[in-house]
């Protein structure tokens, strides 16, 4: 399974292409199966339905846990640093792990949960959570894991949608020095969410909390009162391992189907070839367990692989802008795995925070989330990398699982601000907007895959049209990736940004349509129309353009409550960097808001806003653009 030379990465391609069962079926053959599969591949792109590893039966955690328990008890699993550095780190061994892992699952058994049951899981980024995470994968529970900056609002949407009988959660969160009540958003979401029997409250800040009887129950009560001994659940390789939502161009957020056999497959193919991690190496990827990144590559991947993972509760800039480079010298990270938003941000803060840290232990590191402008890429390979850390900027969405397109680790060429190959068993294709292949070097198209890799989404949880129409529908036959891409002269591909109405604000997806859903629900807002431009550290910012019902009279006090409105429905991240009042928005005859224009605005390119004869009155143009201030 390991690419070690360029000519192994060729090879590897080549098979994978021309042979996929094969190639699949034998890297398969390196994980713990508690039955053999009969067939590696089925599948269907026009009328979307994909098997891999059809009849295999295995655990996730076995792969995870078990082997590694037995084979190196004492091996760090999960290294944890507090948001508080003063505070002790804390390190898990495998053993500990398994223990902690094994005695939690009978807790989520004692509760009542059973295999296919959902379990919410909004916790901050402390070790419980990764054991929550797995203790619903031992039995078979299906983990849909909520960001902690979401709202109490954004909860019950995802709680209702999959309806999730039990939720795992912790008192408090500290990040930075924000202190955030957990438990207490939680309560607030569940007013709404009968579906909900148990929650499970892990201390952690022990702030107060209410505690309903019958329904809520501390995790340090229930732990005393189970064993440690948890056999691991047979699962159908195709059974549902967890639901994570995310944003796309309509509607609400969509729980994304992961199914437990190829996702485990590919997580961990994936982060051992693009990584190139050894044994011992420490792994830091700084991404939240609430993101698929963190799913994949601080959780599954690694673990499966038996590596050490370093979980950081955190925010980048506290105590100061040097914490990412403290926890590097205190844990001697070997390989580092970071936003771009993140290292454009500490750019800002100048040389002082990194110049005296010790980075030797470093080997790699890594992109992800966005683009990577290249004042960014090489600010993170002179300074951080010292010139001798090979980049991985490594291309993949939460649909695809796992990476996609990106160096491995000292082997493929890289090239600042592209994401360079396909991994092997990817199959990327450019198309115009007919869905015509664009063919050869030196191109610009829409990014599509031709052909199934072991861990694409399965499904949009209780909605699978929906799947197929988002994915498989704009061009038939195709998965569509939602973003545009340059293969230039070498072949090389670079991803240039989202071609839909999606959102990139500091590498958290959100869907304009969820946004303006937000603002709408404002009071005295009519109508609102959302577009992102280039944000100097976000990558991109969001833009609001709203028709109140009256002028504002206090516009500034209007904005905020607005910004308030929508963060209790979506939370903070959704927030819009700039709100512009207007009375009309830009609309073609028939109706459809001509977002071009917008955008256009939005950039301050208002010298090429194109033809705007078509609409159907050309002068609210003049009057936007006018209150844009040009
Ligand atoms: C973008 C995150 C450029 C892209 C793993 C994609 C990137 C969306 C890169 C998925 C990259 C992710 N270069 N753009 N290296 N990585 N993206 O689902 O637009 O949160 O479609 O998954 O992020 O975001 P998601």
């Amino acid at each position: 399974m390991r690419i070690r030379s360029f000519e192994d990465y060729e090879k590897a391609y080549k098979e994978s292409v021309e042979d996929p069962e094969s190639f699949w079926g034998e890297v398969a053959q390196e994980f713990v199966w508690k039955k053999p599969w009969k067939k590696v591949l089925e599948w269907d792109f026009n009328n979307y339905d994909v098997k891999w590893f059809k009849g295999g039966k295995m655990n996730i955690t076995e792969n995870c846990l078990d082997r590694h328990a037995h084979n190196k008890p004492n091996q760090p699993a999960i290294i944890w640093e507090p948001n508080d550095p003063a505070e002790e780190s804390i390190t898990l061994t495998y053993k500990v792990l398994f223990d902690r892992v094994c005695s939690f699952a009978n807790v989520l058994k004692k509760n009542g949960v059973v295999k296919g049951d959902i379990v919410c899981i909004y916790m901050p980024m402390i070790p419980e959570l990764t054991i929550a995470v797995l203790a619903c994968a031992r039995i078979g529970a299906i983990h849909s894991v909520v960001f902690g900056g979401f709202s109490a609002q954004s909860i019950a949407d995802r709680i209702n949608d999959s309806q999730c009988k039990m939720v795992i959660t912790t008192d408090g969160a500290v990040r930075g020095a924000k202190h955030v009540p957990m438990k207490d958003t939680v309560d607030d979401a569940l007013i709404g969410c009968p579906s909900v029997k148990k929650v499970i409250v892990a201390t952690h800040t022990r702030t107060p909390v209410s505690m309903i009887k019958g329904r809520d129950a501390w995790w340090e009560h229930e732990v005393k009162l189970v064993s440690a001994d948890c056999p691991a659940e047979e699962m159908d390789s195709e059974d549902p391992l967890f639901i994570l939502y995310t944003s796309g161009s309509t509607g609400k957020p969509k729980g994304v189907v992961h199914t437990c056999g190829g996702y485990m497959i590919y997580s961990t193919y994936t982060f051992q070839n693009v990584f190139q991690y050894d044994p011992g190496d420490v792994f830091f990827c700084t991404a939240d367990v609430g993101w698929i990144t963190g799913h994949s590559y601080i959780i599954y991947g690694p673990l499966a692989s038996g590596a050490q993972s370093l979980m950081f509760e955190g925010v980048p800039t506290y105590p100061d802008a040097g914490r990412f480079w403290d926890i590097i010298d205190k844990h001697k990270v070997n390989i580092f795995y970071t936003a771009p938003t993140a290292i454009r941000s500490l750019m800002g803060f100048g040389d002082e925070y990194f110049k005296e840290k010790d980075l030797s232990s470093l080997k790699v590191l890594g992109s992800v989330g966005e683009p990577i402008n290249e004042e960014a890429w090489h600010w993170y390979n002179d300074n951080i990398g010292k010139g001798k850390c090979p980049i991985v900027d490594t291309w993949w969405q939460t649909e695809t699982g796992g990476i996609m397109i990106s160096p491995l680790a000292g082997i493929t060429k890289t090239k600042p601000s592209f994401a360079t190959l396909p991994l092997p068993g990817i199959q990327p294709m450019l198309v115009d907007e007919h869905g015509v292949e664009i063919e050869g070097n030196g191109v610009n198209g829409n990014l599509v895959i031709k052909f199934p890799w072991p861990s694409i989404i399965r499904t949009t949880w209780g909605d699978h049209e929906r799947c197929k129409t988002t994915y498989f529908s704009t061009y038939p036959g195709l998965y569509f990736t939602g973003d545009g891409c340059q293969r230039d002269e070498d072949g090389y591909y670079k991803i240039t940004g989202r071609v839909d109405d999606v959102i990139n604000v500091s590498g958290h997806r959100i869907g304009t349509a969820e946004v303006e859903n937000a603002l709408n629900m404002h009071t005295g807002v009519v109508e609102s129309a959302v577009v992102g431009y280039p944000h100097d550290i976000k990558g991109q910012g969001i833009y609001a353009y709203i028709i109140c019902e009256e002028t504002p009279e206090d516009p500034e006090m209007t904005k905020r409550d607005i910004l308030m409105t929508v963060t209790r429905v979506i939370g903070p991240i959704a927030k819009p960097d700039k709100i512009l009042f207007v009375s009309g928005l830009p609309k073609t005859r028939s109706g459809k808001i001509m977002r071009r224009i917008l955008r256009k605005i939005a950039e301050g390119d208002v010298k090429n806003l194109g033809d705007i004869s078509t609409l159907l009155d050309p002068t609210v143009v003049e009057e936007i653009v006018k209150g844009a201030g040009y």
